[in-house]
């Protein structure tokens, strides 16, 4: 086929989701269900109840994918990165008009790993239900690589080579992206990984969870060179990143303000919490950028929604002369529109899953 038609599945962490490209690398729909206030009270993700959020939501967001995507190819007016359910222009579906079958699509594809092996196992085995009930191919794909994907979405013109930076609440690496399928990975975290430093920074100051959000509105109304915390690893002389450490220093000087009756300055602490995970960040994108000579910088993860990040990125990438990319906010944190975009290259090389593949808590790029 031609002009494939393909819907990928994302069930790796806390986000049920389902996307619908075509042929010309438009994704036609990108449906996204969170579960956070299912974990917010628990200050993280419960895996047991991720697993089971995700096999009441998967069926819901599949359909609304392949509607939204039903709609748009009604319309004729693909678009690059829809809101789906309010899409300005698009009339609504009638009750007669055609609909998306799953016979109508010509793969399935879903991510297989790395993450939550009870959440992945959802939509691996919804989507080879479906990739067999269908008789099409089934394709399985690598949420990391989904991430770096995200780089496209909108962006057609983008290409290889670059260096990536992946923040989320699992993973923190530095990857140099050769071509699509040539990465190499520069280095990782050693310990936690950047979002979940914000994660337990803002359970540290009691401000719920997820913390990237929350801290990011506090620190931009902090002064960030108030408190001098760690830069772990700055002078490593390597691609590695330790925030343990960092996380370790924030909880310190929060138990030593309350022990001596000093109220403490929110902004102030998120700020410069956040300035020390930004000048490490920063300065190791840098030198990567310098030994590779990659004329592209990326982001992805759901970190990279951070503005601090971004403007320091900013600043950064015009010093360098380098160019810098990052994909929409929406598409930052995990979705299944960066699973589709793989997902497309996969079927263009033919490159198929047995349906025997099974979910893997841990999967190298
Ligand atoms: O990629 P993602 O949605 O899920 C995975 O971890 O795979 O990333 C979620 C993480 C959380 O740790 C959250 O606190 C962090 O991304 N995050 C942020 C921001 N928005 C989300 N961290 C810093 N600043 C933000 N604005």
């Amino acid at each position: 086929v031609d002009r494939p038609l393909i819907l990928a599945i994302e069930s790796s962490c806390d986000e049920t989701a389902a996307a619908v490209i075509n042929g010309e690398e438009a994704l036609l729909s990108d449906v996204v269900a969170s579960q956070v206030d299912f974990h917010a009270r628990f200050g993280g993700v419960v895996p047991e109840i991720a697993s089971r959020k995700h096999i009441e939501a998967i069926c819901g967001v599949c359909d609304e994918a392949l509607d939204a995507a039903a709609r748009v190819l009604l319309s004729s007016a693909p678009l690059h990165h829809p809101e789906c359910s309010a899409q300005p222009g698009v009339e609504g579906l009638s009750d007669n008009a055609p609909r998306l079958r799953w016979r109508d699509l010509d793969a399935v594809a879903v991510t297989y790993a790395p993450g939550l092996v009870g959440a992945l196992v959802v939509g691996v085995a919804f989507a080879k239900g479906a990739a067999w009930g269908a008789d099409i191919p089934f394709i399985v794909v690598n949420h990391l690589e989904g991430h770096l994907y995200a780089n496209k979405i909108g962006l057609e013109d983008f290409r290889p080579p670059a260096v990536v930076s992946l923040v989320s609440g699992g993973n923190t690496l530095l990857v140099y992206m050769a071509d699509w399928g040539d990465y190499r990975v520069l280095g990782a975290t050693i310990d936690d990984a950047v979002g979940e430093a914000f994660d337990k920074v803002a359970k540290a100051l009691g401000l719920g969870y997820p913390g990237g959000p929350v801290v990011s509105k506090f620190a931009a109304e902090g002064d960030s060179s108030a408190i001098s915390f760690p830069r772990a690893m700055l002078h490593s002389g390597d691609f590695s990143f330790s925030l343990s450490g960092l996380k370790t220093a924030v909880v310190t000087y929060i138990n030593n303000e309350r022990a001596a009756g000093r109220a403490l300055n929110v902004p102030d602490i998120c700020a410069s919490f956040t300035q020390a995970v930004v000048d490490v960040q920063v300065a190791k994108a840098r030198t990567a950028l310098r030994e590779t000579g990659a004329p592209t910088f990326c982001l992805g993860g759901g970190v990279a929604a951070n503005p601090t990040l971004r403007q320091a990125y900013e600043t950064m990438c015009a010093e360098e002369g380098v160019r810098l990319v990052m994909p929409p906010l929406a598409s930052c944190g995990d979705n299944a529109g960066m699973i589709a975009e793989v997902a497309l290259d996969r079927y263009r090389a033919g490159k198929f899953s047995s349906l025997s593949t099974d979910a893997l808590a841990q999967g190298d790029l």
